[in-house]
């Protein structure tokens, strides 16, 4: 037996997967041996959900038919509006309001008795909560609005769907595909916290709800996908600073502060994932004439590595780096942004529960034990 601690368990490999792998020192991503880049520009966040959860690409039939299921499963019952309503008026953050919704979506679950070795059962069951995400969420930013809910539009795919619903206006081309983009590049991160902790709730067998209701809570911190909202409110700082940029990161890093969309625990280098949404940025900045964001975003990410060095440290954008000011420029709530990395990340959640529960093993770990020993018992009063 091991006697070494592994902090944060790094580089401990613990499951075999086929789904994702990352290459850390090329600054590679593949799902199931396909590049993140051929997959961002021609398949669709379906397609890819259809890859992780079958193991191969569906063919035309195929994905029609997938789509059509979750088309038909958006729909979110009255009980989890009327908690979505309550979360709303009693301001709660929306990664909370998440949490809670998708747990509470068990209760209509059609399956909710299905063994959780039934893994058809579950896989079905994924994908009902996969197709509800965007609509609790879109909902309750509604609500938090004083407005009604959009009901979802069987006409457009999940990715164009969700910014209808959350805006009431169909989305142009760009927005559509922008965001489509911005979901398959999330969509799965090998053994990352949140899907790790999906794993070990499914290692005990419990079911998919479970698993995806602890996925959100670990996602939501800053340390993983809060980091992407922390982004955006750095350059949001920036810009009410009135300072240039560069001596606004040049003060921040003689602060002694921690960029958020830095720094990776597996990547030594700049994460793919943040050089394509890099170029999405640049693009929608480009469109609206209003480059300032992107500006913001460069200079940062120039002087942290020209200047602080910390790409020879293997410290280089992360995915959340350039996701921010992506969705700002959707017109996106900032505290939004977390919640759309768990819209996309439900589908690595599934895809590793059912991977995991096909030959499963309780994950039970050890601590080394470092307290006391042998103590005597002392009574209450001579304490
Ligand atoms: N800016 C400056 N230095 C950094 C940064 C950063 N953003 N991130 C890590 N470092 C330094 C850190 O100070 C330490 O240096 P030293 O060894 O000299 O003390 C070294 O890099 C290792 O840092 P660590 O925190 O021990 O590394 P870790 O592997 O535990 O942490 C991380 C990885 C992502 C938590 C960390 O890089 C971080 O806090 N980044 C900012 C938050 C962030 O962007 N999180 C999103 C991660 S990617 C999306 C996701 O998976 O959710």
């Amino acid at each position: 037996m091991l006697d070494e601690v592994q902090k944060g368990l790094e580089g401990v490999l613990v499951a075999e997967s086929g789904l994702s792998s990352i290459d850390g020192d090329a600054g590679r991503l593949i799902y199931r041996g396909y590049d993140i880049g051929d997959l961002a520009e021609e398949a669709t966040y379906e397609e890819v959900l259809y890859l992780l959860w079958h193991g191969e690409l569906p063919t035309r039939e195929e994905l029609a038919r997938f789509t059509d299921e979750m088309t038909e499963e958006r729909t979110i019952d009255d009980d989890v509006r009327r908690t979505l309503r309550g979360l709303a008026d009693a301001e709660e953050a929306p990664m909370a309001a998440l949490r809670t919704a998708v747990s509470a979506l068990s209760a209509d679950e059609p399956e909710g008795d299905a063994d959780p070795a039934d893994l058809e059962a579950t896989r079905r069951k994924g994908r009902r909560i996969t197709a509800k995400v965007p609509t609790i969420l879109a909902a309750f930013e509604r609500y938090r609005l004083g407005e009604e809910a959009v009901s979802p539009d069987p006409e457009l795919g999940h990715a164009a769907n969700f910014l209808y619903m959350l805006t009431g206006e169909a989305p142009d081309d760009v927005a559509a595909e922008t965001m489509d983009q911005a979901l398959i590049l999330h969509a799965d991160h090998g053994l990352n916290a949140s899907t790790f902790t999906a794993m070990v709730v499914a290692s005990t067998m419990a079911d998919v709800y479970s698993a995806v209701t602890a996925g959100i809570g670990a996602l939501s911190g800053p340390l993983h996908g809060g980091a992407n909202q922390d982004v955006m409110e750095v350059l949001l700082e920036v810009d009410e600073s009135k300072m240039d940029p560069l001596d606004w990161v040049r003060t921040a890093t003689d602060e002694g502060r921690r960029i958020p969309g830095f720094g990776h625990r597996v990547y030594n280098v700049k994460d793919p994932r943040a050089q394509i949404l890099q170029e999405r940025s640049e693009e929608l900045a480009d469109a609206s004439g209003d480059t300032k964001w992107y500006d913001y975003t460069t200079t940062i990410e120039e002087y942290l590595t020209e200047e602080e060095g910390l790409v020879e440290k293997g410290i280089a954008p992360n995915v959340d780096f350039y996701s921010g000011s992506v969705y700002y420029q959707l017109g996106i709530p900032v505290d939004m942004y977390t919640p759309i990395f768990a819209m996309s990340r439900v589908g690595g959640w599934v895809g590793h529960v059912l991977e995991y529960q096909e030959d499963n093993r309780l994950i039970r770990p050890r601590a080394r034990y470092v307290g006391a020993e042998d103590e005597a018992w002392v009574p209450i009063d001579e304490r």
